[in-house]
């Protein structure tokens, strides 16, 4: 009997010093929130995580939607909770009480034909509170113009009054239009933006914005650079999906990957909490390459489409990872967004005063116009101070849209794909000729910027006239060909003893 409770005690305090040791700041005190609509049951997804049904649910008063389960699903995607969606043909309201604070909302969608319910005839809205997510949203041709099967949207909001209610409204002027969800998912998280204090670049002197308490933002994009997709279960508790950045990087010269070495360890610290960004986000990056010659000549560059006419904070994740980079002034570079300056001199080790140390700084830009439109993100070398390596270095990068006047989040839908052509034979001309241009439209929204860009590319930098001094010596040639060795990996890059990068943990 004692054994047993010495056992018992044993047991219990081990549960609870497994829970305490579990990283404090990545578990949110309060509960995750994750709801498979038009599921029969409860059921798990992928990775374990535990879903419950909108059905009876107490999040859902008087459900009047009804469940369908998708025609056909794509062994790509997961079947929880994916495969059943909740349709409605009248506006519905899902009621969420919730303690006061900062969430994530994750909205899962996966367009399918729904009996009679065609996946073309879905154009709906979603609010949450006062604030419009979504509005005339297709998620089919949206998923369609990105080419992916399914889709979440990331809502970041500050919840004040107890209460969430998140409404799915069909569209008034489309026939047929319903709404339909697969998944909400509600996660509280500490206040990752409450600390922030972004510069707004805007072309004059940066002046610093403000972000109000209820600011409700839309993720965009959230990069592990030069590293590999982070699932949500990898995250530091968080649930966020790290993307690869590659297909963002502009042209060919995409530069270096690596990752930290062996005995550089990430340093967490009161202002960078391990719940900012995992471990694999701040142990890998991308540099411009060991070559000072070579990245005089070029911007490190992200081109990300976004929706026209939103303020976007722009937050970039920054740890030196590799010796010999130790102190100020061995590493420092210019940071560029839509290519006005957002950061004259950045200098890791001078923010972090250590190797192994992650920081992150916010930027908010401007984008202008409707529409879809691009943001660009360029790093470059600065040479003033005169620092040891000139070279760049980003580890990672989130991109979130920030709500408007009109307290709304909702961009247009992306212009449909060309349709694939069904008799070739009986193809006029003129349709002919639309499809080609529209394939290559494709092809470059797609991320294969290569080709098309390669002249916009040189045209850009013989503008830079910083650029141009250091530039003399080398025609756009011979630069073409050092770019192309980069990428292409047919040569092989000389990694010099002391050289701030290697190709050591390169993915790629
Ligand atoms: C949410 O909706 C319920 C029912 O429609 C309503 O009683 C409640 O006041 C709403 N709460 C908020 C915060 O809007
Ligand atoms: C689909 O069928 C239901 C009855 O099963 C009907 O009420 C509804 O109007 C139909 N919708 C469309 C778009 O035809
Ligand atoms: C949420 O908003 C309230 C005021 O509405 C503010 O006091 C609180 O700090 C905010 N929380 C976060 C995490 O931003
Ligand atoms: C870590 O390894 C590097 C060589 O890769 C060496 O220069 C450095 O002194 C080592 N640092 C520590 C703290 O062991
Ligand atoms: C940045 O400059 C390049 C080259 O001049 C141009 O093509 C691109 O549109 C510019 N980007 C923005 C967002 O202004
Ligand atoms: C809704 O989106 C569709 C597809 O992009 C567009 O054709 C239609 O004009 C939009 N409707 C409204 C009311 O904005």
């Amino acid at each position: 009997m004692k054994n047993r409770l010495i056992q018992l005690s044993a047991l219990v305090c081990a549960s609870f010093l497994s829970l305490l040791a579990a990283p404090a700041a990545s578990s949110p005190p309060r509960d995750n929130i994750l709801l498979s609509c038009g599921a029969a049951g409860p059921d798990s997804d992928a990775n374990g995580r535990p879903w419950t049904s909108d059905a009876e649910s107490e999040y859902a008063p008087s459900l009047n939607g009804r469940s369908y389960s998708a025609m056909q699903q794509a062994s790509s995607v997961p079947r929880v909770p994916y495969l059943t969606a909740r349709v409605f043909t009248s506006p519905y309201t899902y009621s969420f009480p919730l303690p006061t604070g900062r969430i994530f909302l994750r909205l899962h969608f996966y367009p399918s034909n729904f009996a009679n319910h065609s996946a073309a005839d879905a154009f709906f809205s979603v609010t949450a509170g006062p604030y419009t997510l979504l509005q005339n949203f297709s998620a089919s041709l949206t998923a369609d113009a990105l080419s992916f099967a399914y889709l979440t949207r990331e809502f970041s909001l500050n919840v004040s009054s107890g209460c969430l209610n998140i409404t799915f409204a069909p569209s008034t002027t489309h026939k047929n239009s319903y709404a339909f969800i697969n998944g909400i998912e509600i996660v509280p998280i500490p206040g990752i933006f409450s600390s922030s204090r972004p510069m707004l670049i805007h072309g004059g002197n940066p002046v610093e914005f403000e972000i109000d308490a209820d600011q409700a933002l839309q993720t965009v994009y959230r990069l592990n650079v030069g590293g590999q997709a982070i699932s949500p279960v990898k995250d530091s508790g968080l649930s966020r999906t790290w993307e690869d950045d590659s297909p963002y990087i502009y042209g060919a010269a995409s530069g270096v990957t690596f990752s930290n070495d062996p005995n550089v360890s990430i340093k967490y610290t009161p202002s960078v909490p391990n719940y900012i960004a995992p471990e694999e986000v701040y142990s890998t990056a991308r540099s411009m390459g060991p070559n000072a010659h070579i990245n005089l000549n070029y911007k490190l560059t992200w081109i990300l489409p976004v929706d026209a006419g939103f303020y976007y904070l722009v937050r970039l994740h920054f740890c030196e990872i590799q010796y010999p980079i130790t102190k100020e002034n061995q590493r420092v570079f210019g940071v560029y967004l839509d290519n006005l300056t957002a950061q004259w001199a950045a200098d890791v080790i001078g923010w972090s005063k250590g190797i192994g140390v992650p920081v992150f700084k916010d930027y908010v830009v401007i984008t202008m116009g409707s529409g879809q439109t691009d943001l660009w993100v360029a790093l470059h070398p600065q040479t003033i101070s005169k620092p040891q390596y000139y070279d760049a270095i980003l580890n990672g990068m989130e991109v979130f849209k920030l709500q408007n006047s009109d307290n709304s989040l909702a961009g247009v839908n992306p212009e449909p794909r060309p349709q694939p052509v069904e008799d070739p034979g009986k193809v006029s001309k003129q349709k002919e000729a639309k499809g080609h241009v529209a394939a290559i439209v494709g092809v470059v929204i797609g991320g294969g910027f290569a080709i098309l860009l390669a002249g916009v590319y040189l045209s850009w930098m013989s503008k830079d006239k910083e650029m141009k001094a250091a530039a003399e010596d080398l025609d756009d040639e011979s630069l073409l060909r050092h770019v192309g060795e980069i990428d292409g990996g047919t040569t092989k890059l000389e990694v010099k003893p002391g050289n701030p990068t290697s190709e050591n943990g390169s993915h790629e």
